[in-house]
Parts: structure tokens; sequence; C-alpha cells
């Protein structure tokens, strides 16, 4: 997984999203990291209404689906009517991105995929569906967020923007923190505590207080490790772990070993 460096150049990105709530993706965009990306000129956004490319009187963007069944269809014209226009405004997209639950998983390898691309199409979904021609010869991917149906496809365009956004050279204030992403490793975080030391009899793990650099840093990767373990064993398959890493995973599983002996004794 390629974890990108520190004054890595200035780079922005056009992002252009389709959909049927313009004001739900505004406001996405309109506050903390991805507000201060745009604001900073990292990243060109801009939110095209669907109904915009309409030609009847009630500006309709979908209808009922051919073979009958519930719900109605994203039609195609208007979609393929906003793909062309921003073709012809913004340039030809590398990337054409319909959400929907259909899609290929979205993770952190894709969001550092995608933020290597210069400019992102973003078509959303609608739940009921959209014009299959629209996934065949207009989009270039979909993408999904995770097994679970949303109404649309604009939080989860939302979520790939801002997982995207922050990893642009300059997007996040103290860059070694994306730098830091125990997930650009494949693993989950260990657990971070502020002042006070001490809270209502909770206290902070002794050696996060010892300023002993080197055993700060070992139990980080220790709690990482075991973080992973207990609840998302899976990603250890695929996480980059350093010989000293492996160990510590080694010493985990056998504590772990020991402890359900333990169990099964009592
Ligand atoms: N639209 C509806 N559900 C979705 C999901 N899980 N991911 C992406 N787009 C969606």
């Amino acid at each position: 997984m390629g974890v990108r460096r520190v004054g890595e150049k200035l780079r922005y990105v056009k992002v252009d999203i389709i959909t049927i709530f313009p004001r739900l993706v505004d406001a996405g965009f309109g506050e903390g990291i991805v507000r201060r990306a745009v604001e900073r000129g990292l990243v060109d956004a801009r939110v095209w209404d669907l109904r915009e490319f309409t030609d009847d009187r009630h500006r309709s963007v979908d209808d009922v689906a051919f073979g009958g069944g519930p719900g109605m269809v994203l039609k195609p014209a208007p979609i393929f009517g906003a793909v062309e226009r921003i073709r012809r405004e913004r340039g030809d997209p590398p990337a054409i991105i319909l959400t929907s639950p259909q899609g290929r998983r979205f993770t952190q390898p894709e969001a550092e995929r995608l933020s290597r691309l210069s400019h992102l199409v973003f078509i959303c979904g609608r739940y009921e569906g959209v014009d299959e021609r629209v996934r065949e010869h207009l989009a270039t991917e979909e993408l999904s967020i995770g097994d679970y149906v949303l109404t649309g496809g604009e939080l989860a365009a939302l979520v790939v923007c801002d997982a995207v956004i922050r990893l642009l050279p300059g997007a996040v204030g103290d860059e070694r923190s994306v730098e830091a992403d125990s997930f650009a490793r494949g693993l989950l975080d260990y657990g971070q505590y502020t002042r006070p030391a001490d809270f209502r009899g909770l206290k902070v793990p002794e050696v996060l207080l010892s300023g002993h650099h080197g055993a700060i840093r070992q139990w980080r990767r220790r709690e990482a490790i075991r973080r992973t373990l207990e609840r998302r064993p899976e990603l250890l398959g695929s996480a980059s772990l350093d010989a000293e890493e492996q160990e510590l995973l080694r010493d985990l599983m056998e504590e772990r070993k020991g402890a359900n002996h333990g169990d099964k004794r009592d």
C-alpha cells in the first residue's frame, strides 16, 4: 500500500457530482478539512443538479421499470446529458464513478488510488435503480461504501470524496497524521489519550507518561496489533508487518491461546 511522503508536491483534483439532492452534497463540502481543501484550491468541486438536464415540464429524472415491479429507475438521458456537459466544460475525466450497493467495495487502497487521479465524476444512484445503460456505457467504475442500502448514492459519494480529499498533500494540517494512519498499513489504530492523566480515577497507561519514546512506540505497535487481532483478524492477512511486529503478533496469539485454555479450565 503506497503511503504518501511528507512534502510531496501540491496538486489539485477536480470533482464533479451529479445528484438530485445538490444541497445535501453542498453541505458535505461545507465543513472541516474538506471545506478548507476547497478554499485552499486543492479541490475544484462542482455539484450538478440532475433536474437541470431534463427536458420535460415536470423535470422528471426517473420512470417506471420496463418489465414492471416496484420503484422508479433513474432515466439515462439526464445522466448522459450531465456527463456530456461536464466533458465539454471541465475536460475528459479519467474516472466516472457510479455509487451503488452493487459496486466494488470502497477501501483505503481505493481512496489512495483515486487521490492520484486529476478528475473524478460521481453519479449518485438511487436505491430503486439506475438505468443499466449508465452502468455499462457511461460509468467507468461502480463503488459501494459497504454492505447496506442507503436511500441514495449522495452520502456514499461524500464518503469517498472525504477519504480521498484528506489524502491530498496539504489538506490535513499535520501530514504526519495521514502518514501514521494505521489503516495505511492495514491495521486498526492504537488507543489515544489526552489530558488529564487521571480522569475520575480512570488512568492513562503509565508508559505513555514515561517520556521513553522507544517504549511508547513499542506499546503503540503492540496495541494496534492487539486491537486488529481482537476486532478484525482478517486484516492481518494483508497487513504489512515488519519482523518486530510479526514477533509481537506471535506473542499476542500465544497469549490468547493461553487465555482461552485458561477459560476452558475455569
Ligand atoms: N447507494 C445506496 N447504498 C449504497 C452503498 N452502500 N454504497 C454506495 N452507494 C449506495
